[in-house]
């Protein structure tokens, strides 16, 4: 089986967020999976951190030129090999030197380039897959390109298209003005793209795609309201009704996800010897400039600061949490400016009992991960969510919103059976969210309970072993 992925990002090249986590790490263990039987490929663009960073890891095929409406643009294609798995890079200076890699003003044109590239690098390197797997609105249109476009022809015709939507919220949303000058589509094909009044690419590709799917089973359900939709609903309805959505759950790269192992943190353990653990605790307190307190509970949260993530709710109580009870609060990571103010703000005026940290870093993230007692993800909305996931394989308790992924992972710990690898409230309320974050630090100073439940987080199977099967029999069923 010949599947070719196409995404934005994929680790360890170039990261913003999860999507980069399940590129890296699905493709490999599709590959594992399929050993002789797959031939398993990845295209992303070529960002000049990679180039730096790959130099000599890089190898260039070839230089062909791609066609994108009136223009004739430059495309180099760049490979690597790594664990059976071939990368292609898409090169093009003018596209993806970016500091950037979203949010310019001719994102449409960056993205409507590479999506044409891919199809283009099929023919150029001879790969013609089986499968497409493409993932998000920035390659949505590699799906509308090949279901409209390249079709017909002879070598294309036997590609089938799987499209994964990691987070609905982005979705590709421009002008009509750019149909044609822009993504090269004749006005017949504008239904196909139309939503709403506008171009709403990651509508196309679901149209398009032989199959659709979510990265949980719950998320998948949850798209078909209004609620969690950012207003797709009737269209992903309407392909739920033709049998075309699903959802698999995201696994983590275990073998990167290591405590046992990891080279980043200051110490090892695994579920058997955990004294690795009170170390990296004390690392991760002194790395944020707190009390190296070995009894007091630290709850961390590293995250993407978007609303989503459940700020709001944190933003309401986090006095409360602080303020009654002994603990430590860290936080990791960077986005939008309120919420970067709000936590300097609270780490100014909470010394020794709160650390944040404005920065998105892969590295000092596994400190908190292995360091912290508990991990805080509120959610209002979560496709899947990896940290989650990582967080429990290096011991550190979750304390979840019931949605999405978060739902499909964490199952709350129950004192008396024992059971469960961690907290969770249903409502979006802060107040419910408190009194499970007090009820976990009333949890952990039952040290036997407490152990139990730090050794049921660990043991956890949340490699890629049973999902990347799961993918392989929608291949088969697409295929
Ligand atoms: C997006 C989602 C996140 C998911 C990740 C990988 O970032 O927001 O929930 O885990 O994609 O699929």
């Amino acid at each position: 089986m010949k599947i070719l992925y196409a995404a934005s990002e994929a680790l360890p090249y170039i990261s913003t967020g999860g999507l980069a986590d399940v590129v890296g790490s699905l493709p490999k263990a599709v590959k594992a999976e399929l050993g002789a039987d797959g031939d398993v490929r990845v295209v992303i663009p070529l960002y000049p951190s990679i180039r730096e960073k790959f130099y000599d890891k890089l190898e260039l095929v070839s230089e062909i030129t791609v066609k994108l409406s009136w223009r004739n643009q430059y495309c180099g294609i760049w490979q690597t090999k790594s664990d059976g798995v071939t990368f292609y890079f898409i090169d093009n200076l003018y596209y993806f030197e970016r500091s950037m890699l979203y949010g310019n003003y001719d994102d449409a044109e960056r993205f409507a380039f590479f999506s044409k590239a891919v199809l283009e690098l099929m023919a150029e390197v001879n790969f013609y897959p089986d499968i497409l797997h493409a993932n998000d609105w920035q390659t949505a249109l590699s799906v509308i390109y090949l279901k409209r476009k390249y079709g017909h022809l002879a070598e294309y015709r036997g590609i089938s298209a799987l499209f994964t939507i990691h987070n609905i919220d982005y979705q590709g949303v421009f002008d009509f003005s750019i149909l044609g000058d822009v993504f090269e589509l004749p006005e017949w094909d504008r239904t196909v793209v139309e939503y709403n009044g506008c171009i709403n690419l990651l509508k196309g590709a679901i149209v398009c795609a032989d199959m659709v799917n979510t990265v949980s089973p719950t998320y998948s359900r949850e798209i078909l309201t209004e609620y969690y939709s950012s207003g797709l609903h009737h269209i992903l309805r309407q392909s739920d009704a033709e049998g075309k959505l699903t959802g698999i759950i995201n696994g983590i790269d275990v073998e990167y996800y290591n405590s046992a192992n990891d080279p980043e943190i200051v110490a090892n353990f695994n579920c058997d010897d955990l004294s690795g653990k009170a170390l990296a605790k004390a690392d991760l307190q002194r790395v944020c400039g707190l009390p190296e307190e070995p009894g007091t509970p630290v709850i961390a949260m590293v995250s993407r600061l978007a609303a989503h993530k459940g700020f709001d709710l944190v933003k309401r109580v986090i006095e409360d949490v602080i303020g009654h009870n002994n603990v430590q609060f860290v936080l990791l990571g960077t986005g939008e400016p309120m919420l970067e103010r709000f936590f300097t703000d609270l780490s100014y005026r909470n010394p020794g009992k709160v650390c944040v940290k404005l920065e998105y870093n892969k590295s000092l993230s596994k400190k908190f991960y292995a360091g912290a007692d508990m991990f805080l993800m509120p959610s209002k909305s979560e496709p899947c969510g990896l940290a989650q996931m990582i967080a429990s394989q290096y011991g550190t308790v979750p304390i979840v919103r019931e949605c999405g992924g978060l739902a499909d992972t964490i199952r709350p710990f129950n004192e008396y059976e024992g059971t469960g690898n961690g907290f969770s409230f249903r409502n979006y309320n802060a107040h419910d969210m408190l009194h499970v974050i007090e009820y976990a630090i009333s949890m952990y100073y039952d040290h036997s309970k407490w152990s139990n439940l730090v050794k049921n987080a660990m043991k956890i199977d949340f490699s890629w072993n049973v999902s990347a099967k799961r993918y392989i029999d929608i291949y088969n069923r697409i295929g």
